[in-house]
């Protein structure tokens, strides 16, 4: 809460590979709207990048990319602070603590490290294992309220809200407990060429995800040959993954609802529908894309915002720390 009593949103996003539909859809287009309900606080999540190997270049490149998108998705960087997680140096000071305060086995249990290790079997790293502790020091640094997120990381939220109740109650009332926010209907997206599994930007096949800032021809070939089924009907069901996968995208994009966009194609063939999908995105995105490019073309601005949104975050942020600090008992003469 903040101190005039209204609520705190924050969230997060990695700065690796591209951020695609699914981030959008699932994630960073609630971010804007949320953040009417309080005030918001975002973040590139830079330092919950380094559980990957990444060339120096470029994660420094998309970092700055991906500062853009937030704000050309809407995010106001004068009513919201919108920072660079590694420019607050009181996440990783704050992480630190919480890991002392997070249990093996809680950590065990959290599928994406279950996952990710699978996928990286080759450096599975401390940092991997303990990713959710900084991610708990994210959230609890602003008193925050809600955490707009995709389904996937519902897990890592409700592990932030079980260390401030244990931090809680070994120190009284530190942290605000915090409670994800997950959007009801397309907090999961799909891959194009998986439909059963997420789209995720880390996909080695580029074809299975969208860049919410390709062109618009390279969105519509990716719709085009998405993976569907061949019943040969248009419907939402479980077991048709790929046609309900492009529905949902089809609804959000479009504001329609699915029962809408099932009637209006109601009686077409799949390769109608899929380009339908396919221009409703790349119609839908590029406003986005065209600020985005804007934004891009004024780094000067980009970084002066990063800067001011970097104060404004610490101030929070440092008297958080400085709480925490005093109530385990750190010493300060
Ligand atoms: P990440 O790419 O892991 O940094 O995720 C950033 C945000 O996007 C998180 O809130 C995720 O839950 C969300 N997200 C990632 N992939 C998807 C997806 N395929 N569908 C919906 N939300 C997603
Ligand atoms: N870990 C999140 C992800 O991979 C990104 C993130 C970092 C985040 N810190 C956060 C999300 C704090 C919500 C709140 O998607």
């Amino acid at each position: 809460m903040d101190k005039d009593g209204s609520k705190i949103i924050f969230s997060g996003i990695q700065p690796s590979g591209t951020i695609t539909l699914g981030n959008y859809i699932g994630a960073v287009r609630n971010w804007p709207l949320t953040a009417k309900m309080g005030r918001g606080i975002f973040s590139v999540a830079d330092l919950h990048a380094l559980t990957v190997r990444n060339k120096p270049s470029e994660l420094r490149a998309r970092t700055l990319s991906t500062f853009a998108i937030l704000l050309a998705s809407g995010v106001d960087p004068e009513n919201s602070i919108v920072f660079v997680q590694s420019h607050v140096p009181a996440h990783a000071e704050l992480a630190w603590v919480l890991n002392c305060y997070t249990m093996f086995g809680e950590l065990g249990r959290m599928t994406q490290f279950k996952d990710k290790s699978k996928q990286h079997s080759e450096n599975v790293n401390a940092g991997l294992f303990t990713y959710p502790a900084l991610m708990a020091a994210d959230i609890l640094l602003y008193d925050t309220d809600l955490v707009p997120v995709g389904v996937d990381q519902k897990q890592h939220v409700e592990l932030a809200r079980d260390i401030a109740l244990r931090f809680n109650g070994v120190y009284g009332d530190v942290f605000t407990i915090p409670e994800g926010y997950i959007p009801s209907f397309g907090a999961k997206i799909c891959s194009l060429t998986r439909p059963d599994k997420k789209m995720s930007k880390s996909d080695p096949n580029p074809k299975s995800y969208i860049s919410i800032v390709e062109d618009a021809d390279t969105i519509i070939k990716k719709f085009k040959s998405a993976v569907t089924d061949s019943d040969g009907r248009i419907a939402f069901s479980p077991e048709k993954a790929g046609i309900s996968n492009l529905l949902t995208i089809y609804s959000t994009m479009t504001g329609c609802t699915v029962e809408e966009a099932v009637s209006e194609f109601e009686g077409s063939g799949y390769g109608d529908f899929k380009l339908a999908v396919g221009k409703a995105v790349a119609e839908g995105l590029r406003p986005l894309r065209e600020k985005y490019e804007d934004l891009m073309n004024n780094k000067d601005y980009l970084v002066s915002v990063m800067e001011q949104g970097a104060a404004r975050a610490a101030k929070i942020a440092d008297r958080t720390l400085a709480r925490v600090y005093k109530k385990i008992g750190l010493f300060k003469g």
